[in-house]
């Protein structure tokens, strides 16, 4: 496995959620959302993303999990770390690294949802639709991507390259 070459620039990513982050503060303005961040993938998007927003902004964090430390969902998504805040009546925005099949999107809906929020959006900044068998919803997308293993800015290879400021392929 090897890292082959940059598919999404710092550059074009750091533009991106900015204009993200404008939309969701128009989309909510006069309102105090809550962000959700997916652990652990969506971290580094979250961080950036958060302070994009003008408007004021509460966070939560969830853990899932899915993969063992591999590249193929197994479709078992387990909560590793489940919401300890009080999301009834929010405005919750989930934010998300990468939808691919579908089914981490499917397990964190009914999480959020047992609690009772006013409303819930999806943001992931990559989607892989070619990808899906759980017909999902993404309210805010980064970046369309094909069916290719990404990692960098969260997302990971066996728990690396998170740190790495750019999305790269890689090759297996
Ligand atoms: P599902 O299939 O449940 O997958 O929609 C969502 C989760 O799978 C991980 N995933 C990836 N992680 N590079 C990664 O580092 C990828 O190309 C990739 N595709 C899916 C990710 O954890 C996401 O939350
Ligand atoms: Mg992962």
């Amino acid at each position: 496995m090897e890292i082959e070459a940059t598919l999404i620039s710092e550059a074009e990513i750091q533009r991106r959620v900015r204009e993200i982050g404008q939309q969701i503060s128009e989309d909510y303005a006069n309102r105090e959302p809550v962000l959700v961040c997916v652990l652990k993938g969506a971290a580094v998007f979250f961080a950036d993303l958060f302070r994009a927003l003008s408007v004021p902004v509460r966070c939560e964090f969830i853990q899932l999990a899915s993969y063992d430390d591999g590249t193929e969902s197994s479709g078992q998504v387990r909560v590793v770390q489940g919401l300890n805040g009080n999301l009834r009546n929010a405005d919750v925005v989930v934010v998300e690294d990468i939808v691919d099949t579908g089914h981490t999107l499917r397990t964190l809906m009914a999480e959020i949802e047992a609690l009772e929020p006013a409303s819930v959006k999806v943001c992931s900044l990559l989607d892989k639709p070619t990808r899906r068998v759980v017909a999902t919803n993404i309210d805010y997308v980064g970046f369309e991507i094909p069916d290719t293993f990404v990692v960098g800015y969260g997302l990971d290879y066996a728990q690396k390259y998170r740190n790495l400021r750019e999305i790269y392929h890689i090759k297996m």
